[in-house]
């Protein structure tokens, strides 16, 4: 199976995920990455790991639409049956979704359906939660609403600053992440209604 990762930044989950191949952990090709930003830390990351780069900028296109059409181009050529999107930060349309229909993975640094967006895991310390945590889960049309894959929790300490609960969040996507992608690409994945089964 051929994987893309979509990523717009640091690329710690592709890192994690680029590792986990090499280890066979998943046993699949990561075939791409996609990224929309030239500044991106990402792009070397993948460079380095021997995975190819499509660069693609909004700007270099007048509809979002064709953006899009472009990168589902690319995807077909790279003959990709899964996107996983770490940190990519443009919301995919409806059209594109429904033609990549749950084949399309996110991370998400809180618990599902609390602190969704893109700040989780500052909105869940701002809040003062005890408890947060990372969520895998299919995406749909909403943004961070399709069925749920993977959840771990992650206890938030008295003592915490913002900086050290997002060390703990990483540290706990980059095994998350690749778990949950060894489960779809094994074929274990079944989705009824919002559940999400993983058999064997
Ligand atoms: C992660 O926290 C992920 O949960 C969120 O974006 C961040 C990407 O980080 N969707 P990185 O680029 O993988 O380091």
């Amino acid at each position: 199976m051929n994987i893309a990762v979509f990523a717009s930044g640091t690329g710690s989950n592709f890192a994690a995920i680029a590792s986990a191949v090499r280890r066979k952990q998943i046993p699949a090709k990561l075939a791409l990455l996609v990224c929309d930003n030239p500044r991106a830390k990402v792009i070397g990351k993948a460079r380095k790991a021997g995975v190819q780069v499509f660069l693609i900028e909004r700007g270099a296109f007048a509809q979002r639409r064709d953006f899009e059409l472009a990168i589902m181009a690319r995807l077909k050529q790279a003959g990709i049956e899964l996107v996983v999107l770490a940190g990519f930060m443009r919301i995919l349309s409806p059209e594109f979704v429904r033609k990549f229909k749950n084949r399309i993975i996110n991370i998400h640094p809180a618990l599902l359906p609390a602190f969704k967006g893109s700040h989780g895991i500052k909105d869940a310390f701002d809040y003062g939660t005890k408890v947060t945590g990372v969520t895998v889960h299919f995406v749909d049309e909403r943004m961070d609403h399709g069925p749920i894959i993977l959840q771990e929790a992650v206890p938030v300490r008295e003592k915490d600053t913002l900086e050290a609960l997002e060390a703990r969040i990483h540290r706990v996507e980059h095994s998350l992440y690749p778990r949950a992608i060894r489960l779809f690409v094994q074929g274990r994945l079944r989705i009824k209604g919002r559940k999400v089964f993983s058999a064997g």
